[in-house]
């Protein structure tokens, strides 16, 4: 079968499209014929050898990703680890949910990884249940335009979160602003910490979703008000997240990791997470947000995209 294949971890320019052998199931297995493949930052951090667990090239990468289960004739969407941009994937059945009618496969491959990463982080932060009497819930959202960030304003507006959201362009906050978010901060050009305490009349919020690291984790933890707590769920600048413990003290707050290759393993939480979605995608309340579809032979292009920091929403690879 035709696969995206990374011969070695030097980055994007290290994939290509090759003939690689159909995979064997293991148990708790099932084929799926992919139609469309979800781009993740992971996926680049893959390429540069960067992510935990990556087994070594030649490898077929992939992590998400929308078909049609063999087997069965239905239409899935599913997350996994590797190897899911190619003809067939060998997924496992508890990591596939049924695509909702009426959605693409390009719309279903947009789903898995940013909206239960959203969701979950939500939880972690106490935020699907409801605020106390005469308060809101706020959070800070950064990379707010893109994969997790657009999912996570669906969500927080379905939840009735007060939210603040970075990103690098107007243009893109234009976009999200659509989409239910309250607050846009262009980091270029404001401070976010400055900016955050100036909205909220120096409060600031309850929770911040971090995915940079360096100096913005102990950033984000200035941005908090008392009993916070810095959601750290990545680190796209590349850098080691810096915390000073100490300034935690002051406001009792804290900072929790999220990493759902870990989460996605508890049924008891991931159940619960898709009764949630699931409602909401069958209420019409949830729509993938789709900047860029790539056909699977323009890949490079596609994560060279995502690297870039340019994208808006998911990028999505079209399979078959
Ligand atoms: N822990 C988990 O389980 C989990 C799950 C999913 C994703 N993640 C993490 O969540 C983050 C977002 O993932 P995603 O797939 O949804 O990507 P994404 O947000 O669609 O793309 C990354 C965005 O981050 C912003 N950015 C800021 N600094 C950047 C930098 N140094 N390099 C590249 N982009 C930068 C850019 O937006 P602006 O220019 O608008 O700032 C860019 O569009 C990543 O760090 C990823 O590793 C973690």
């Amino acid at each position: 079968m035709k696969a995206l294949v990374l011969a070695s971890l030097t980055g994007p320019d290290a994939l290509s499209i090759q003939n690689f052998p159909e995979p064997t199931l293991k148990a708790g297995q099932t084929l799926v014929l992919v139609g469309a493949g979800g781009l993740n930052f992971a996926d680049i951090m893959t390429t540069q050898g960067g992510y935990p667990g990556a087994p070594p090239p030649p490898l077929v990468v992939g992590r998400e990703f929308a078909g049609v289960e063999e087997s069965s004739g239905r239409r899935v969407m599913g997350y996994a680890q590797w190897a899911a941009f190619a003809e067939k994937t060998a997924a496992y059945s508890n990591m596939l949910w049924a695509v909702p009618e009426r959605w693409t496969d390009e719309q279903a491959a947009a789903f898995p990884v940013n909206y239960f990463t959203a969701y979950l982080a939500y939880w972690q932060a106490g935020m699907t249940q409801a605020a106390a009497p005469g308060r809101k819930h706020r959070v800070l959202i950064h990379a707010v335009a893109g994969g997790v960030g657009t999912a996570a304003v669906q969500i927080g507006r379905l939840l009735g979160v007060e939210m603040y959201g970075t990103s690098s362009s107007d243009e893109k906050l234009a976009r999200v602003k659509e989409l239910g978010l309250q607050n846009g901060i262009n980091y270029k050009r404001h401070d976010y910490e400055e900016t955050v305490k100036s909205l909220t009349r120096g409060e600031g919020v309850d929770a911040v979703f971090e995915m940079l690291g360096g100096e913005h984790t102990a950033k984000s933890l200035r941005c908090l008000r008392d009993f916070g707590r810095v959601i750290q769920y990545g680190t796209a600048t590349g850098k080691s997240p810096q915390l000073d413990l100490r300034a935690m003290y002051a406001k009792s707050a804290s900072v929790q990791g999220l990493w759902l290759t870990y989460l996605s393993q508890k049924r008891e939480i991931m159940e619960p997470a898709w009764q949630q979605l699931s409602t909401w995608i069958g209420d019409g309340k949830l729509t993938p947000q789709i900047g860029q579809v790539f056909p699977i032979g323009q890949a490079i292009e596609a994560y060279k995209l995502l690297q870039s920091g340019k994208n808006y929403g998911k990028v999505v690879l079209k399979l078959g």
